[in-house]
């Protein structure tokens, strides 16, 4: 018998708990043992009434309950968690989480803490999509050279929303909220953060590459209006929050931020709360991953996938994050700066002679080449002028959305959104 505890008995905790008991006939056959939940951790016992489990508000009863084989980390936030972890691993615990805010600050010292004890973090990204164990396992005989996905369902739905129904952002954010897809503080989903966090644990396995969220580029879609859904309508283009890891040589690049991509591709027709993510492998091509990125039963589908996992083969059998060293000419991560993109720019202007004459000279004088451009009046004196251009450098760009936006007829902050 395989005796768990579950610290975090929320909406995740809460599936594991259930799944557990429902699915015993198939689990117990899948994993060669009996797995029982024999704790359950939580920060109030008010709320946590109705739970068939013993129960405690001490996280450590669990840690330090010689009987548990493996704990269940669902806490949410980042330092509580590792302090917790890491006694786990060394009271010599498997452990199993969905953290994905732990992971992408700490992923390589649990690394070193877990030495040969088990720690499985499937359900960290993308849900109930097994795209870790795919990136780890199934393609473990490629060179990755990119990932792209839509790894954050909130977004997801809000953006889907927008472009489909017309609807506007701050109506929409509620209705995802109610739904129970976003994060505690949801500009968490919105400022990028969330799939920043999932693109960084990827990017470890796929690429080596230890990179903190401090690093890359992340932004969010709070910016996006109808303005922008309008160019992507008129161009064939649909707009999603992207998470993106691109191999370049022996440089890396890792972002997110909204992008525009072709509405032809399959990963821009995923709508909804749902995520997919496409990696390409030098061997394999192209593979593409869909399901639900959120959710109770769906994140515990893939939470109890690592512990039957754990069950059946006692030790861990893998390295933690795919590389049991490592590789012997390692990639960099690129300089922000030094990506390069198409690029989409909005820019609220007073509609009046000469305007656009001043602005196609700033994006000339730093060699960036206009691809196409609209002009739709907000009223009698503003107009939105809306540009996308050829490709150009990030930090030419960035110069050039400065100059832009000291121009005394700009009559907002300049948007931009990369093309992709
Ligand atoms: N807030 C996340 C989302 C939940 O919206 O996808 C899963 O990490």
């Amino acid at each position: 018998m395989i005796r768990v505890g579950v610290i975090g008995v929320g909406t995740v905790g809460t599936s594991v708990v259930k799944i557990l008991e429902e699915n015993s006939d198939i689990i117990e056959a899948r994993a060669g043992s009996k797995i029982i939940v024999k704790t359950g951790a939580v920060r109030s016992l008010e709320k946590a009434r109705g739970l068939s489990i013993p129960l405690t508000t001490d996280p450590y009863d669990i840690v330090n309950d010689p009987e548990i084989d493996i704990v269940v980390e669902l806490m949410g936030g980042a330092e509580a968690p590792y302090a917790v972890v890491k006694q786990a691993l060394q009271n010599g615990k498997a452990v199993v989480t969905a953290n994905k805010a732990m992971l992408a600050y700490h992923r390589y010292e649990l690394q070193d803490f877990a030495g040969d004890l088990p720690f499985e973090f499937e359900a960290s990204v993308a849900g109930g999509i097994p795209i870790i164990n795919a990136l780890r396992d199934g393609l473990s005989a490629n060179h990755i050279e990119s990932i792209v996905g839509i790894m954050n369902g909130t977004c997801n739905y809000m953006l889907s929303k927008m472009m489909h129904e017309g609807v506007a952002f701050d109506a929409i954010l509620k209705e995802a909220q109610a739904l129970g897809y976003a994060e505690a503080d949801p500009t968490f989903d919105i400022g990028g953060f969330d799939a920043a966090h999932k693109l960084l644990i990827l990017a470890s396995i796929a690429y080596g590459i230890d990179a903190k969220p401090e690093d890359i580029l992340i932004e969010g879609i709070e910016a996006v209006t109808q303005d922008d859904i309008y160019f992507a309508k008129e161009f064939g283009y649909a707009l999603k929050l992207l998470a993106i890891a691109k191999r370049d040589g022996d440089e890396v690049e890792l972002r997110v931020h909204a992008a525009l991509i072709d509405a032809n591709e399959m990963i821009a027709k995923i709508d909804g709360v749902m995520n997919g993510i496409s990696v390409v492998g030098d061997k394999v091509g192209e593979t593409l991953y869909y399901g639900p990125g959120a959710g109770g039963d769906a994140t515990a589908s893939a939470v109890i996938a690592n512990i039957i996992d754990i069950a059946r083969s006692g030790r861990k059998s893998r390295p933690m994050l795919g590389f049991d060293r490592p590789l012997e000419h390692g990639l960099r991560l690129k300089a922000k700066e030094a990506i390069r993109s198409k690029y989409y720019l909005r820019l609220k202007v007073v509609d009046e002679p000469g305007v656009l004459a001043q602005i196609s000279k700033i994006f000339g004088e730093h060699t960036i080449s206009i691809a196409a451009m609209l002009q739709n009046s907000i009223d009698s004196r503003y107009a939105n002028l809306l540009f996308s251009t050829h490709t150009a450098h990030e930090r030419d760009i960035q110069k050039v959305l400065l100059e832009l936006e000291g121009l005394h007829f700009v009559a907002a902050k300049p948007v931009m959104i990369r093309i992709v």
